[in-house]
């Protein structure tokens, strides 16, 4: 399975401050040095972590393929169009959501979603629809003319961090097996995002056919983890070691 490196979070620290770092264009250089298989970058609309001056960056800085994440905007299809990514993820977006909640909404009718996949296509930019792991998003997925999905995991990703065994672990796995399944039979290729993170990864090796899992707030969490305490003695070196004194 390929793994998608999210960078979004380093640009929402960045842009918490105001500041120019942490720099998400320097992140996804050193995700690709440590192996990842594409960089993705979430463009939304109100431009909360990814700005557009870092979506044109990108393709210059990093030879790994970019999976670029929108909403079925006529503004994101055109900056698509534009730039053409190795990839599209079509997401469902709402100004108020902390991140994607869920989803492509299956039930409300969007008539622009098959000409917009087309126009994509048509560039040959591989487009992924961000959808929940059951049949009818997969026929959906067919009906517009996608050939890729990427199930959103979020809600079985929650369930297997709360789950006490393993043998329930397996359970809560089932359905998203089944839909994988049911997608490869349909020809259509099977991708995982949202609420992957270092408990609960190693269960995804069960999904048959999935080829890529896109991750990116755990990542950014981890590298907390492993590196706050290298942050903090390196910061306290340099306030008072007499070698860093400045001599003048
Ligand atoms: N895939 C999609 C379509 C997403 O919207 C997100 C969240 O930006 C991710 C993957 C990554 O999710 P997480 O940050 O929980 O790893």
């Amino acid at each position: 399975m390929r793994l998608g490196v999210n960078v979004d979070h380093v640009a929402t620290l960045r842009n918490a401050r105001g500041e120019i770092y942490p720099d998400p264009i320097r992140f996804a250089k050193v995700a690709e040095s440590a192996g990842a298989n594409n960089i993705t970058m979430h463009l939304r609309e109100d431009r909360r972590h990814i700005k557009d001056q870092d979506i044109f960056a990108i393709q210059d800085h990093v030879k790994i393929p970019l999976n670029f994440e929108i909403a079925n905007t006529t503004e994101m299809i055109e900056i698509a169009l534009k730039i053409l990514p190795h990839a599209v993820t079509l997401v469902p977006e709402k100004r108020q959501e902390l991140t994607t909640e869920g989803g492509l909404d299956t039930q409300s009718v969007d008539p622009f979603l098959k000409e917009s996949i087309s126009k994509l296509i048509e560039k040959k930019i591989e487009v992924a629809l961000f959808l929940e792991p059951d049949q009818l998003s997969i026929d959906f997925c067919r009906q517009h003319g996608g050939r890729i999905i990427e199930f959103h995991t979020g809600a079985v990703c929650i369930a297997l961090n709360r789950a006490t065994s393993d043998s329930q672990r397996f359970e809560i796995m089932q359905p998203l097996i089944e839909a994988a399944n049911y997608a490869h039979k349909q020809g259509v290729h099977v991708h995982l995002g949202h609420g992957i993170n270092y408990d609960n990864a190693r269960w995804m090796q069960l999904v048959p056919h999935a080829v890529e899992a896109n991750i990116g707030h755990a990542i950014v969490a981890q590298a907390l983890d492993v590196g706050f305490e290298s942050a903090v003695k390196a910061m306290k070196s340099l306030i008072q070691d007499s070698k860093h004194r400045p001599h003048i």
